[in-house]
């Protein structure tokens, strides 16, 4: 008998595939990481890195990177990309922004993770993380979802939760990440003084080349919160209604005439550590 118990954290991130999903992230991703300053030779990790919408073009800058997630499947995915690219200063690897225990103190000049820490439990526990692992004079940049933002990503959460089961007890909510006082809470616990955090409105722009129902079906079959939603609302009859609701979000936040390009708004916090 197997005495595995599941991460829930884990198995939801490996069902589907974000692969999918971060096709239409790249050129957002190579934006932000343009943004960056970096110099060759610095060193970059990159937390909940996917398969590297950041880790890859800020290695092709000449960083010298790591990508760590918890998901297998996309840590397979990075290594595949970064062996293609020919990038021999990135690889990827598995771990939990919660308990990077493989990870060195002060190791890295800039720790990023767009969209990936916040997703992890234990908040707290990852700010004390990302600025462990993270050398004194260095930067934390971290892109988080902001909870009741209109755009995009905020209201897919938010329509698929009203379909999902209530979460366990103690669950804390990965969208409180996109709210600043708990961003300075969770790091001033983490010793980091309140001036050291800077807060800014970004934007991340899902580009796709079909339609906006298109990229709401890659969402449907490869994007594991949405999975999820889906499969909630099958077994309580109300597949279509969740379907019809998503399909006018994405339809209404389109911008493009001839294919999909959805802007969506995110919290960008900086850390000087
Ligand atoms: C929305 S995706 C973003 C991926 C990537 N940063 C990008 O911009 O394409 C969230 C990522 O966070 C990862 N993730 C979720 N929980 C994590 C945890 N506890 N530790 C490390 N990575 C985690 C997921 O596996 C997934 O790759």
């Amino acid at each position: 008998m197997s005495s595995k118990t599941t991460n829930a954290n884990k198995a939801l991130w490996e069902k589907g595939d974000f692969t999918r999903i971060a096709q239409s992230m790249r050129d957002s991703g190579e934006a932000l990481v343009s943004g960056l300053a970096l110099t060759p030779g610095l060193r970059v990790l990159d937390v909940g890195c996917g398969d590297g919408t950041t880790a890859v073009p800020a290695a092709q800058l000449g960083a010298e990177v790591l990508g760590v997630d918890i998901a297998s499947n996309l840590v397979a995915a990075g290594n595949a990309r970064a062996r293609k690219l020919g990038l021999d200063n990135l690889s990827f690897q598995e771990g939990d922004a919660s308990d990077l225990h493989e990870l060195d103190d002060e190791q890295f000049d800039l720790v990023v993770s767009i969209f990936g820490a916040m997703f992890a439990p234990r908040p707290f526990d990852v700010a004390k993380e990302l600025v462990r692992v993270t050398r004194p004079g260095g930067r934390i940049v971290m892109g988080n979802w902001i909870p009741g933002d209109p755009t995009l990503v905020a209201q897919i959460l938010r329509i698929s939760s009203a379909y999902s089961p209530a979460p366990p007890d103690g669950f804390v909510s990965p969208m409180t990440w996109g709210v600043e006082d708990n961003v300075v809470e969770r790091f001033s616990t983490a010793g980091v003084p309140r001036e050291s955090i800077a807060f800014q409105r970004d934007t991340y722009t899902f580009n796709y080349p079909g339609s906006p129902s298109e990229l709401l079906s890659e969402f449907r079959t490869y994007y594991g919160p949405t999975m999820n939603a889906f499969e909630a609302a099958s077994a309580d009859g109300r597949e279509a209604e969740l379907q019809a609701a998503l399909d006018a979000l994405f339809n209404e936040q389109n911008t493009s005439d001839t294919a999909t390009s959805i802007p969506a708004t995110f919290l960008r916090v900086t850390v000087q550590r």
